[in-house]
């Protein structure tokens, strides 16, 4: 009988990701010894398979938010919150067609079809996704559009820059590691927690369109599924790059999130007032406590 297929990559210094098809996965501490060498001291160099590739992406991304667990922030929603997390997902949205096909044209130049094939297709299907932000936007009440101009939100910055310059570089495979972290986390979301933040809102607002659409009722799930099953069939080299980016996407992310969720509502509405540079009138009675904590503000 074939012995199932393992994968390994190594994300940190002493640090590899292990899994195998049938669905073991652990984290590997490099132990070498002159008995014992580690058997995982060299990369990788078989094929993949979906099953261990799953484990290796979604390890490489709790590995990165495991930094932070212990202080991560975990306040209760607001509107105002929201309101940020919307013009944080307006960025992490806007320039995503773009930086796609970009990397898109830099694969059809080194000879590798199949991987422009597979980013033109996620730049078409991100498409318009920055306008649905702006819409939820318009329903709370909020001027979105003036507001993206002058306002990003700190902690998404170096993520929006992130993406930027991957999709920017020579070989940049590295970008789809990225996209996998912001879908993955996306998918994760329940209808409970849309429900959570529709109870936010003023009676009757549409405001969760980019939620739903990046949530698991939207279209984020069967995004996941299709890089999964694309990043399987990469050669190791690329699967390799490609695990250790959403380590390290989930790092920035993890940072960025925390760094947004630790402010006070008071501090969010007073961001919100500088940028526009006039009050907010519409969120004033609004914001409050309601509901429980949002696992993840919406990005992708
Ligand atoms: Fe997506
Ligand atoms: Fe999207």
């Amino acid at each position: 009988m074939a012995r199932p297929v393992t994968e390994w990559v190594k994300v940190t210094d002493d640090v590899s990701i292990i899994a195998r098809e049938t669905g073991e996965v652990w984290f590997h501490t490099a132990s070498a010894t002159v008995d014992e060498p580690d058997p995982f001291a060299a990369p990788m160099t078989g094929a993949g398979t979906t099953g261990s590739t799953i484990h290796l992406l979604d390890g490489a991304i709790n590995l990165g938010f495991a930094k932070i667990e212990q202080r991560l922030a975990r306040p209760e929603p607001t509107l105002a919150g929201y309101v940020v997390a919307l013009i944080g997902a307006y960025h992490t949205s806007v320039d995503t067609p773009r930086n796609l096909r970009r990397a898109a044209k830099r694969f059809e130049e080194l000879g590798r079809p199949e991987v422009a094939a597979y980013l033109e297709v996620r730049a078409r299907e991100e498409t318009g996704h920055d306008r649905l932000a702006l819409k939820d936007l318009r329903a709370l009440g909020v001027p979105g559009e003036r507001l993206v101009v002058s306002f990003v939100p700190e902690g998404i910055k170096p993520l929006c820059k992130r993406f930027d310059d991957l999709c920017a570089q020579d070989y940049p495979i590295g970008c789809i590691g990225y996209s996998y972290c912001l879908e993955r986390i996306a998918a994760l979301k329940q209808e409970s927690d849309i429900e959570k933040v529709q109870a936010l809102c003023p009676d009757g607002a549409d405001a969760t369109r980019f939620l739903r659409s990046h949530s698991c009722l939207g279209s984020e799930v069967s995004h996941v599924e299709e890089t999964i099953e694309f990043v399987a069939s990469l050669p190791a080299n690329d699967r390799i790059s490609v695990v250790q980016e959403t380590y390290r996407s989930a790092l920035i992310m993890a940072e960025g999130y925390n760094h947004e969720l630790l402010k006070s509502e008071a501090q969010m509405l007073d961001e919100l007032q500088q940028a526009l540079g006039e009050p907010l009138p519409s969120l004033a009675g609004l914001s409050s406590s309601r509901g429980s904590r949002l696992e993840a503000v919406p990005a992708a």
